[in-house]
């Protein structure tokens, strides 16, 4: 489904009730991405458990299998195949890879393919990612000798590479961004010479943790672990990779179980890597009742089951620039949260939310006035005073799945029926969203 379609879907939220059980989320949509990108570069056969079958990791095994890889099909509770094909044996391919709603296809893709010499790629992807900042990743790319052309300058897809050999280089990024980190490290494992990454904070680490995984030679050091630094000449073996739920969407659950009276949810197999976990921060600010239940290591990534219940009275909170890599996927669902806080809660350093899948703040804000919402607009964030009443609402996703499900939440707590248009947007990382509201809602 394109995007153009999923604006033609249209949801009707009854509210009322409270969300009661277990619930299985999907798998991580960041690791997802990346056992398939490392899978196809590696050498022999890797599998992955648990890989997200959604929109988004379906377009980055739709562009690997365009330059030459044997990816077998994603579907739900399967064991995915890939057949690697070594650190040099990427395809060039015969059309334009088309990236789809994915910027982490996009950016992680820019980096694998930049130091392919011989071969030539252009990559495209819907309206709302031919509008994405590419340069981002283009100019740190280029400081590696990457050859990297895009509209605008390079700002944006569609986005044209020439493979040529790269140097290493010292990175300082300018924003803490796993996306244009992992970008760096890929382009890294073929270059001459090492590469360190600089990051201003630290962002998702899964790309490290994954390299290592394969054999990569990847070295962490500085305070908080901000210095990354990959010595090329090391090849990646093929490895077993077991993906854990992905908690950007346990997030949706979280704040439902928190909000709505009477409900009592347990969340099974979510993905607890550290690096992520800023919503259990924010949690425990609100003075939330959760409890995390059966703690355990699978495959280098912390995982465990959270049960949260409903609370009353629940306290306001203040997001600021430091936890925000930490939770930058799940302002959404926390701008819902808010509306519902006893006081005012204030989001702020919170800019690069203005260029994800659509500017979240101003969309988040636009729908949720319609509901009832009191909210005010900064540049890097929002204000948002926490208990006027919901009414129904004829609601828009805007084409993006987390407000999707974000608006899907909100509108349970309304007076009246909403309708959320474009409601199909969820599929981008979370297929099975409504069937899993639903059936908590029975
Ligand atoms: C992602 C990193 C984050 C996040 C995105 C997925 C990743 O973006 O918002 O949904 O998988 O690396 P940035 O790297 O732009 O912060």
């Amino acid at each position: 489904m394109s995007i153009n379609e999923s604006q033609k879907s249209i949801k009707e939220i009854q509210p009322g009730g409270a969300l009661i059980g277990k619930v299985k989320v999907p798998g991580d949509k960041s690791i997802s991405h990346r056992s398939l990108l490392l899978g196809a570069i590696a050498e022999g056969e890797t599998t992955i458990q648990g890989l997200l079958p959604a929109e988004d990791p379906i377009n980055t095994a739709k562009c690997l299998k365009a330059m030459g890889v044997n990816i077998s099909p994603i579907k739900n509770n399967e064991i995915i195949k890939i057949q690697g094909v070594g650190l040099d044996g990427l395809k060039e391919p015969e059309n334009i890879l088309d990236c789809g709603n994915s910027g982490t296809t996009m950016r992680l893709l820019m980096g694998l393919i930049v130091g392919r010499q011989e071969r030539h790629f252009v990559l495209t992807g819907d309206q709302s990612l031919r509008k994405r900042p590419m340069k981002r990743v283009g100019n740190p790319l280029t400081m590696m000798g990457a050859k990297v052309y895009g509209r605008c300058t390079g700002e944006y897809a569609p986005i044209s590479v020439v493979g040529t050999q790269l140097h290493g280089a010292v990175i300082g990024t300018p924003v803490a961004s796993a996306q244009i980190k992992s970008a760096i490290l890929l382009a890294a494992l073929t270059a001459e010479g090492s590469t360190t990454v600089i990051e201003p904070s630290k962002s998702r680490d899964h790309t490290e943790r994954m390299l290592k995984a394969f054999g990569a030679n990847i070295q962490i050091s500085g305070d908080m672990g901000r210095h990354i630094t990959l010595k090329p000449g090391s090849k990646l073996t093929s490895t077993k990779v077991v993906v854990p739920g992905d908690i950007s969407s346990a997030a949706f659950w979280l704040i439902a179980g928190a909000i709505i009276p009477g409900s009592d949810i347990t969340i099974e197999n979510v993905g607890l890597n550290p690096t992520r976990t800023g919503i259990l921060d924010v949690l425990k600010q609100m003075e939330i009742n959760f409890k995390i239940i059966k703690e355990k290591e699978i495959a280098g990534e912390p995982v465990g089951d959270i049960r949260i219940i409903h609370t009353n009275q629940i306290k306001p909170f203040h997001l600021d620039n430091e936890i925000m890599p930490r939770l930058i996927d799940e302002v959404p669902i926390l701008t819902v949260a808010a509306c519902f806080c006893k006081g005012t809660s204030k989001i702020s350093g919170a800019s690069e939310l203005r260029v994800k899948e659509t500017d979240r703040l101003a969309v988040m804000a636009r729908q949720l006035r319609k509901l009832g919402a009191i909210i005010e607009e900064k540049p890097d964030g929002l204000i948002i005073k926490g208990g006027n009443k919901f009414h129904g609402a004829n609601l828009d996703s805007e084409t993006d799945h987390r407000v999707a499900m974000s608006l899907a939440i909100a509108s349970q707590l309304a007076q009246e029926n909403s309708l959320i248009a474009g409601s199909d947007a969820a599929s981008v990382s979370y297929p099975e969203f409504w069937n899993d509201l639903e059936r908590l809602k029975s």
